[in-house]
């Protein structure tokens, strides 16, 4: 079969999705695999179907990539690919959607406002208290994203973030260790892999020191205290489940320093590929090499 691996994309981090596109393309290529780079937003994806690509390796990130829309034009063209199907996507993409979901489900996220305004955002820091992350709902990579520390921040952070997208959250920061665990596999047997503990320079895992700096540690294994690598993985794995994912996808998580609770931040649903990024870390980690990983994403393909 032929094989489309869809990379560059329309959004804010189409930079990313070339970087995790081109290590996806070559790792496929290297396991003798028919593979081609498709920039879906260079081109109709109609032309997928009459170029006979019969699998797509979907290394988009953001909207018009992650959110559901490439999925439901997948479907239409009827087409299979990697990862979850629109529904899970769409969910996932929001981050307002998620957190909804997985607070009714009883997992814990930490606690937040959708705001619409600067003057929301400041009523929001009132309630939320030091530190206060702002971010736009639908963004990766930490793009539109500031750490509020006071009130004269509000403002600057809501514009920002709101540059990015119309859908603006404010979150409670939760201080402690910043964790990441991927899961792998069908809705009904999600696999988690082993956790990674992301140490930043002053905790400041930002867009350049996710992928241009060489100063953030990965420390797998992470080294938690007795029994929360597995609890972390279990936690994930729910969080995987109840927003009906599928294929693979990444959570990001907080370990409060006091309490030692896990907190949910995110799940990425098509998560970064490059070289310096976690899942292939983790894979890794667990004996799976990169090339090994990207087939092994492939095989799992849905319609
Ligand atoms: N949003 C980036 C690509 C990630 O989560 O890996
Ligand atoms: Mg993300």
């Amino acid at each position: 079969g032929k094989v489309a691996v869809l990379m560059g994309g329309a959004s804010a981090e189409r930079e990313v999705s070339l970087m995790s596109g081109s290590g996806v393309l070559k790792a496929l290529l290297s396991k003798g695999v028919n593979a081609h780079a498709f920039d879906p937003s260079e081109r109709p994806l109609d032309d997928l179907k009459r170029e006979g690509f019969d699998r797509c390796f979907i290394a988009l990130h953001g909207r018009f990539g992650e959110d559901g829309t490439v999925q439901g034009a997948l479907e239409l063209l009827g087409i299979p690919y990697t990862g979850s199907g629109v529904m899970a996507s769409a969910i996932s993409m929001d981050k307002v959607m998620t957190k909804r979901i997985w607070r009714f489900e009883g997992l814990s996220t930490p606690a937040w406002s959708q705001v619409f305004s600067a003057e929301q955002t400041r009523a929001a820091f009132a309630t939320l208290g030091a530190p206060m992350i702002v971010k736009p709902a639908r963004e990766g990579s930490s793009i539109g994203f500031t750490k509020v520390m006071s009130v004269d921040q509000c403002d600057a952070a809501y514009a920002l973030a709101s540059q990015h997208d119309a859908m603006v959250l404010c979150e409670q920061f939760i201080a402690g260790d910043e964790v990441t665990c991927p899961v792998l596999g069908p809705n009904d047997q999600p696999e988690a892999f082993p956790v990674i503990r992301i140490v930043a320079p002053e905790g400041n895992y930002d867009y350049q020191n996710k992928y241009f700096t060489d100063v953030t540690q990965y420390i797998v294994p992470a080294g938690l205290p007795t029994g929360e690598e597995e609890a972390i993985r279990a936690l994930v794995s729910r969080a995987y489940q109840v927003l009906g994912c599928r294929g693979w996808a990444r959570a990001d998580v907080m370990i409060d320093a006091k309490t030692r609770t896990p907190y949910l931040l995110e799940i990425n649903t098509s998560p970064g590929m490059t070289g310096h990024s976690l899942v292939p870390m983790s894979a890794k980690a667990a004996g799976i090499s990169y090339e090994d990983l990207c087939v092994r994403l492939l095989q799992n393909t849905a319609l």
